[in-house]
C-alpha cells in the first residue's frame, strides 16, 4: 500500500523515479509526488495518478542525481495535493516519503506545535520528518543519528526514505512492519523501493531490510546498515529472481487481462517440480519438515483476506474431503481481534499474494504467541509473511500487477490442492484411484484453462447485455460456492456493480427477494453430484422472472435448456472445479468493467497490497 522509490547515484534521478512510480502504481494512486536534491530540495506533488504528476512537472526543473518519490493510497488525511508525499520539514531542508502509520503522531504533533512547528498536511508522515528535524536541531546530531533517535520515539509501522539539502549525495531509509528493498546498482548507485518491481530493471543485487533496520546509502560508498538500537549489521545481498518482462503488459490492453491469460502457465509454474509424473508423488520442498505436524494436526486454521480468503475456502473443502482434518477459515482481520482457541497441535496456514497484508501479518503474530505452527502460501518471494512463518510454499505465479487478483487465486488453489493431496497420501485418508485421478487431472488443468479461456467471445457478448445492470447475484454449491464469492468480488472491485456471492441453496433464505427481470444471476452449475439440486435453484429463480447466466460443463443440456445464457467450460475432478470455473467469471468482470469505462487495472479506492489495518 503506497509505493516508495529512491535513487542516489550519478544518473539523473527523475526518469528512474517516475518509471519506478509507474511500476508501483498498483500499490496506490490517490496522489503522487517527487523530491529532487540539487542545490536545495525541490518538491512536486499532485493529487491523482502518476500521469498527473508528470504533466505537472513538465517544464519545471527536474534535475538532480538524488531523489525520492511516492505514490499514495490515502490513510491519514484525504487525497489532496497537501497530503501527498513527499513531506518537507519546517525548514524545508528535509523531505520524507513514508508508508505505514505512526500511531502516536498526535502527541508528537502537539509537542512540535508547542515548540513552534507549523504543519501543512494532516499526515503522520509530516510529524515524523519534523521530529527528525527537531532532534537534529536540539541535540546537534547528524541526520542519520536524528533519524535513529526519532524512530526510537515513534510507535507504529513505517518504511521511510529521507532526503536532505545538507547531505545531497545521501538517502536514509528504514523499515518496521512495512517492506523496503535496497538495490545495489552497478554504477556506484543505489535504488530504494517498497518492493523490487522498480529495481529489477537496474540491478538484481538487493538487500531486504529487516524490521528496525536503517540503511544509509551514499553515492560511491558501500551500503551501511544499522539497527535503531545503533548496532551495525552486515548487509545480506540477494539475487532477485524477477524478470523485467513479467512487469510489462506484453501487448495486452491491461495487466488484468494478461494475468487472466497467463493462468495456464502460472498454474504450471505453481506445480513445477512438485508433481512427479513417474511415481505420482507430490513433493513440497518448503514444508517437508512440517509434514508430520500437518499429518498430526488436530485442526488446520487458514487465515487470509480478500481473494486469498476465497482460495482458503476452497482449501477448507479440499483438506477436509481428502485429508480428513477439520479446517477453519478465518478473516485475518477478525481472527486477530478475538481470542481464538489455538495451541501447539494446530497448524495455521496464512495465505497472501503480496505477503505484506497487515491484518494477515498481525494474525500470524497472534498464532505464533499461542504456539501454533504457521505455514505460509505467498506469491512474493522474500515478503514479510513468507519470512514471518515457520515454513511455506511459494505460489510462483509471477508478479501480479492488476489490482484485482486473478492468477494469484488459481495459483493459491493449486498449491492448496497439492498440499491436501500430499497430507492425504501420508495419512492414508485417500484411496489410490481417487489420488491418481486428481493428480492426473492436475496435469490436465493448464490445458483445460486454455479451453475455458476460449469462452472469451461469448463472455464479451454477455457483458454487453448486462453492462448496465445495477446488481448481480452469483450462486454456487460445494466447491463452486467460493467460486461464486470470487466472481462477485471481481465484478464489485473493477466495475463497481453491486454483486453478492451466495451458496445456491441459501438463496431462498434471503436473496430470492431481490430477484426480478432486472437482476442477472450467475449460476456455476458444474457439480456432478448435486446437478439436479442446482437445476432446482435455477428453476426457483426463473419462476420469479430472474435472468440466468450459467457456467456449465461442455455438452450440457439440462441447465442450458432453462438458462438464458450459458458459458461452457471443460469438466474436471470436482475438487479442481474452482480452477477452471473462475476463468469465465474473471473475464466477465473484466469485459463489463471495460464497457463501463472503468480503469480495470487501477480500480477506485483499492490497493493491491494493504499494509494498514
Ligand atoms: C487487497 C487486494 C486484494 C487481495 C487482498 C489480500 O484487498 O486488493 O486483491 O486479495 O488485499 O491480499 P494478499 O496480498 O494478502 O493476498
Amino acid at each position: 500500500m503506497c509505493g516508495i522509490v529512491g535513487y542516489v547515484g550519478n544518473k539523473q534521478a527523475y526518469p528512474i523515479l517516475i518509471n519506478g512510480l509507474h511500476r508501483l502504481e498498483y500499490r496506490g494512486y490517490d496522489s503522487a509526488g517527487i523530491t529532487l536534491v540539487n542545490h536545495g530540495v525541490k518538491q512536486y506533488k499532485q493529487k491523482g495518478k502518476v500521469s498527473v504528476l508528470e504533466e505537472y512537472v513538465s517544464g519545471k526543473d527536474i534535475s538532480g542525481q538524488t531523489g525520492i518519490a511516492h505514490t499514495r493510497w490515502a490513510t491519514h488525511g484525504e487525497p489532496t495535493d497537501e497530503n501527498a508525499h513527499p513531506h518537507s520539514s519546517y525548514s524545508k531542508g528535509l523531505s520524507i516519503v513514508h508508508n505505514g502509520i505512526i500511531e502516536n503522531y498526535s502527541p508528537l504533533k502537539k509537542e512540535l506545535i508547542n515548540r513552534g512547528y507549523d504543519f501543512q498536511s494532516d499526515t503522520d508522515s509530516e510529524v515524523l520528518i519534523n521530529l527528525i528535524e527537531d532532534i537534529q536541531n536540539k541535540e546537534k546530531v547528524d541526520l542519520t543519528e536524528a533519524v535513529r533517535v526519532a524512530l526510537n520515539n515513534v510507535v507504529g509501522a513505517y518504511a521511510i526514505v529521507v532526503a536532505s539539502e545538507e547531505y545531497p549525495d545521501m538517502l536514509i531509509a528504514a523499515r518496521k512492519g512495512s517492506p523496503l528493498v535496497v538495490g545495489i546498482g552497478k554504477d556506484d548507485d543505489f535504488f530504494l523501493a517498497s518492493d523490487a518491481t522498480p529495481i529489477v530493471e537496474h540491478t538484481k543485487q538487493v538487500v531486504y531490510l529487516e524490521d528496525e533496520e536503517i540503511a544509509i546509502v551514499k553515492k560511491g560508498e558501500d551500503l551501511q546498515i544499522k539497527t535503531i538500537r545503533n548496532k551495525s549489521k552486515t548487509p545480506y545481498v540477494q539475487e532477485l529472481e524477477m524478470n523485467l518482462s513479467a512487469l510489462e503488459k506484453q501487448g495486452y490492453d491491461h495487466f488484468m487481462l494478461k494475468e487472466i491469460y497467463e493462468q495456464p502457465q502460472s498454474i504450471l509454474d505453481s506445480m513445477r517440480g512438485r508433481l512427479n509424473p513417474e511415481n505420482w508423488q507430490v513433493r513440497l520442498g518448503g514444508i517437508l519438515d512440517y509434514e508430520q505436524k500437518m499429518v498430526n494436526a488436530k485442526r488446520i486454521i487458514i487465515i487470509a483476506c480478500g481473494t486469498s480468503w476465497h482460495a482458503s475456502l476452497v482449501g477448507e473443502y479440499i483438506f477436509e474431503e481428502l485429508a480428513r482434518v477439520p479446517v477453519e477459515v478465518e478473516y485475518a482481520s477478525e481472527f486477530r481481534y478475538r481470542d481464538p482457541i489455538l495451541g501447539e497441535e494446530d497448524v495455521v496456514i496464512a495465505i497472501s499474494q503480496s505477503g505484506e497484508t497487515a491484518d494477515t501479518l498481525a494474525a500470524i503474530e497472534l498464532a505464533r504467541s499461542k504456539g501454533a505452527t504457521i505455514l505460509g502460501i505467498c506469491n512474493v518471494v522474500g515478503s514479510s509473511i513468507a519470512r514471518g512463518t515457520h515454513a511455506g510454499t511459494y505460489t510462483h505465479a509471477g508478479p501480479e500487477i492488476g489490482v484485482a487478483s486473478t492468477k494469484a487465486f488459481t495459483a493459491q488453489v493449486t498449491v492448496l490442492s497439492l498440499m491436501a493431496l500430499r497430507i492425504a497420501k501420508l495419512k492414508g485418508s485417500i484411496n489410490a484411484s481417487n489420488y491418481q485421478q486428481i493428480v492426473q487431472e492436475m496435469y490436465n488443468i493448464p490445458k483445460k484453462i486454455e479451453q475455458a479461456l476460449q469462452s472469451n467471445d461469448i463472455v464479451k457478448e454477455i457483458a454487453q447485455k448486462f453492462q448496465d445492470s445495477r446488481n448481480f447475484l452469483y450462486l454456487g454449491r460445494g466447491y463452486n460456492f467460493p467460486v461464486a464469492l470470487e466472481g462477485a468480488l471481481k465484478l464489485k472491485e473493477i466495475s463497481y456493480i453491486h454483486a453478492e456471492g451466495y451458496p445456491a441453496a441459501e438463496m431462498k433464505h434471503g436473496p430470492i427477494a431481490l430477484i426480478d427481470e432486472e437482476m442477472p444471476t450467475v449460476v456455476i452449475g458444474t457439480n456432478k453430484s448435486i446437478y439436479d439440486k442446482v437445476i432446482s435453484n435455477i428453476r426457483e429463480i426463473k419462476a420469479r422472472k430472474g435472468v440466468i447466466i450459467a457456467v456449465v460443463p461442455q455438452g450440457d443440456t439440462a441447465i442450458t435448456e432453462i438458462a438464458d445464457y450459458t458459458i461452457e467450460v471443460p469438466s474436471t475432478h470436482k475438487v479442481l472445479d474452482p480452477l477452471v470455473n473462475t476463468i469465465p467469471l474473471q473475464l466477465l468482470a473484466y469485459h463489463i468493467a471495460l464497457l463501463r469505462g472503468c480503469d480495470v487495472d487501477k480500480p477506485r479506492n483499492l490497493a493491491k497490497s494493504v499494509t494498514v489495518e
